[in-house]
């Protein structure tokens, strides 16, 4: 088999900067040994999150230019809409300026105290934007998810016994919603099947309840099905993703991921009522309904990029890259979630660190020190983001799993880059034993592992 190559050439370079230890030690106590404190320029590989952070091709580019401003009617818009309407089937297309301004319209209009939203894995801003209706997210994930090292097809699986029981039983009546992310990202980056997806449809069918798709990563997805399905195999990413989306009522993309886009999210879904007053609440925070929170150019730019994010070529190096990354972990002797997801890899800090217990934050221990190796700066998936301080006590609940998330940029980093950082993950794993945990000094109310200031425990 031939190198699987990045199927692009590059025209448009920026410089990144090497720094010393020493210069980096600096940089995260400034920061207060959180990773989201430090400035870019001070980050050589900078793995912290693929939203966003990915380079535009030169149809993107192209399409920036032909962006047309106009603040009501925008042909830029239109075409948005067009693009939207092809991929997903859904009638109703409201852009909005990211993933998550999406999710606070949805659940503001559909979600109320007290009720219950279950996902497969919540991602973050989901979980925070259910929680701050006051309502419960409930994470229904199949349950083989839990074991990190089993290889298995679609471990982003909804469990929909599980959300069956649910719907039938005492509670069913607070479910407003029912929600599946694609890929799983807090899961590991892990596919869901075109069948887990009927089955969801078919168990909310059942008690009436609306489905929707939370689809910053359909385009991986359906990339995995293609590949792991039965009966799926050969068929073009694209088909599949527009068979996903109509699996589902409504969904909400962050346009950051698979738009291929710098900024952008989008709402969809065929409910005209619902529609109109998400709609009604866009006008107030996001704007008018023809540009949600984005400029003519951004819209033009993501129509290009939902054009550009099935193309198979794509796809196949996209993953391979992740597959790859996952390798050179695996040769340094590190654990990580298997198999690899689409866009990240995660690294099993509990497996790696076992001397230091989920309470001092092993994985912000592991997330730190790459970066102080190396200047490669990926995020903490565990107590840091999932604890929660608990009255009276000294040590937080904790979480399931201390995973590092090295996230990879779409189209940004080459494999050279991606064997530097392999590299420091087997410096690192050399020192293992050397490392030490964390405590925290302060931390805010909601989503707490973006401003939390840490100090590192003494050895
Ligand atoms: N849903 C999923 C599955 C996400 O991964 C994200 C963002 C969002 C919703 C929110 O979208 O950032 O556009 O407001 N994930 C990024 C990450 C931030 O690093 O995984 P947003």
């Amino acid at each position: 088999m031939r190198t699987i190559i990045e199927p692009f050439r590059v025209r448009s370079v920026e410089p990144i900067r090497a720094t010393t230890r020493t210069e980096r030690q600096a940089a995260l106590e400034a920061a207060g040994w959180n990773l989201f404190g430090l400035a870019g320029r001070d980050v050589l590989i900078d793995l912290l999150t693929d939203s966003g952070t990915g380079a535009m091709s030169s149809e993107q580019w192209a399409a920036i230019m032909r962006g047309d401003e106009s603040y009501a009617g925008s042909p830029s818009f239109e075409r948005f809409e067009t693009v939207v309407r092809e991929l997903t089937g859904f009638t109703h297309v409201i852009p909005t300026h990211q993933g998550r301004a999406a999710e606070r319209i949805l659940f503001s209009e559909l979600v109320g105290d007290g009720d219950i939203v279950p996902n497969n894995t919540h991602f973050d801003t989901t979980r925070a934007n259910i929680e701050h209706q006051g309502a419960e997210a409930r994470d229904l994930i199949w349950p083989d998810n839990e074991d990190l090292p089993l290889v298995a097809p679609f471990k982003g699986d909804t469990d929909v016994d599980a959300l069956e029981a649910l719907l039938a039983g005492p509670d069913g009546a607070r479910v407003p919603l029912v929600t599946t992310t694609v890929t799983n990202n807090s899961g590991g980056g892990q596919p869901v099947s075109l069948g887990n997806l009927h089955q969801v449809r078919e168990v909310c069918a059942r008690f009436g309840v609306p489905f929707f798709l939370d689809a910053a990563r359909f385009a991986e997805n359906a990339w995995f099905i293609g590949q792991r399905e039965e009966g799926q195999q050969g068929r073009h990413p694209r088909d599949i993703a527009r068979d996903m989306f109509r699996a589902a009522d409504g969904c909400w993309i962050s346009l950051k991921k698979d738009g291929l886009g710098n900024i952008g999210g989008v709402l969809a879904m065929n409910d005209p009522d619902l529609a109109e007053r998400c709609r009604a609440l866009l006008i107030l925070t996001e704007g008018f309904p023809t540009y949600g929170g984005l400029a003519g150019r951004d819209l033009e730019a993501l129509a290009q990029g939902l054009i550009e994010v099935t193309d198979p070529e794509y796809l196949a190096y996209r993953v391979r890259t992740a597959e790859y990354l996952a390798e050179l972990a695996w040769d340094a002797g590190v654990p990580t979630v298997r198999p690899p997801g689409g866009h990240a890899v995660y690294l099993d800090a509990k497996a790696l660190l076992p001397h230091i217990p989920a309470y001092e934050f092993p994985a912000q221990a592991l997330a730190c020190e790459l970066y102080l190796t190396g200047g490669v700066r990926g995020v903490e998936i565990g107590t840091l983001m999932f604890g929660r301080p608990r009255e009276g006590q000294a040590h937080d609940h904790v979480a399931r799993h201390e995973l590092v998330r090295l996230a990879l940029p779409r189209r940004t980093y080459t494999q050279s880059h991606v064997d530097y950082v392999g590299e420091v993950i087997g410096d690192v794993a050399g020192r293992a034993d050397e490392l030490r945990g964390l405590r925290i000094v302060s931390q805010p109310r909601w989503l707490r592992h973006f401003t939390a200031q840490l100090t590192p425990l003494a050895g």
